[in-house]
């Protein structure tokens, strides 16, 4: 496991996937029945933008670094930056400061969820884990595990409180990846058929994500929203060029929600307005 998120933390697939956690997670409070979030690749919780892996790759600066000062932005782009701002203020111990903390999945979750809602985080990663399990540890609702991913959705699915939101967000480290999840979400489906499902996916080539929306249409029988951001030409073999959400189980309107921000994000992140977005049924 060579994978680090810090070398990642807040490029533009980071705010494009915490954006529509964001939207997720917005619609499924609109009901005050409790939830449980499961992040089955949680990460560390937090990155620094300034330690030495960040600033090596500088994904950053082609993502959050290009929308932080905004002011005049879509309504849930500005909830999402909130929680980036607290995040930094944390820090820095002031309310304007300046960016150099990026929260990741769980710490955006944390900032939006209710005290009636729950949390686990799993991680592989024994370092990452470590800091995980740190910055969680003042945090009641949250459980953190020192463990896989796919054996996180048979040990914690179905939660009790019956109403969940699942985020899975490998490193796509293996060339197997998005087989071995086109055969573990049903049986994660199977275990709980009603959990809302994000699958955040890089995208490299349209033929192999051509084939990934294949098999999880012939493998699930549920509906599946697909949202897609890409900042470069789709096949250019240089970048990765972009990346999308599968989305088992939307809630209503949510097509409707991300389509108020994403053409923003997208002329705001896109290297001279290449690539495209997409928000579309499977
Ligand atoms: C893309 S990063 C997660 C980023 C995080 N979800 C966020 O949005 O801030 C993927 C994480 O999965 C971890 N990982 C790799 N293989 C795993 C596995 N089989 N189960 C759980 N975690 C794994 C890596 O160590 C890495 O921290």
């Amino acid at each position: 496991m060579n994978y680090r998120h810090g070398y990642h933390a807040g490029s533009f697939t980071d705010i494009f996937k915490h954006a529509i956690l964001v939207s997720l997670i917005k619609s499924l409070l609109q009901k005050n029945t409790a939830i449980c979030y499961l992040d089955t690749h949680a990460g560390a919780g937090y990155y620094d933008l300034f330690a030495e892996t960040a600033q090596k790759s500088l994904e950053f600066e082609s993502g959050i670094a290009k929308i932080f000062h905004e002011n005049n932005v879509p309504t849930l782009i500005h909830q999402y930056l909130s929680c980036v701002q607290k995040m930094n203020a944390r820090f820095s111990g002031s309310k304007l400061s300046s960016l150099r903390y990026y929260p990741g999945s769980p710490s955006i979750m944390r900032y939006f969820l209710r005290p009636q809602d729950r949390m686990i985080l799993t991680e592989l990663h024994p370092q990452e884990y470590q800091l995980l399990r740190r910055e969680f540890a003042g945090t009641k609702q949250a459980s953190v595990h020192l463990l896989d991913g796919y054996q996180g959705l048979k040990a914690f699915l179905p939660p009790k409180e019956r109403r969940g939101l699942i985020l899975i967000d490998p490193p796509y480290e293996r060339p197997n990846e998005l087989a071995d999840l086109a055969l573990a979400l049903p049986m994660a489906l199977k275990r709980f058929a009603t959990g809302v499902y994000a699958i955040w996916y890089p995208i490299k080539d349209r033929v192999t994500i051509d084939h990934f929306h294949r098999s999880l249409k012939e493998t699930i029988q549920k509906p599946i929203l697909i949202a897609e951001l890409s900042i470069y030409p789709e096949n250019s073999p240089l970048h990765l060029n972009g990346s999308g959400m599968a989305i088992i189980n939307p809630p209503w309107q949510l097509d409707e929600h991300i389509l108020e921000y994403l053409p923003w994000m997208w002329q705001h992140l896109s290297v001279q307005h290449q690539g495209q977005y997409q928000v579309s049924l499977l």
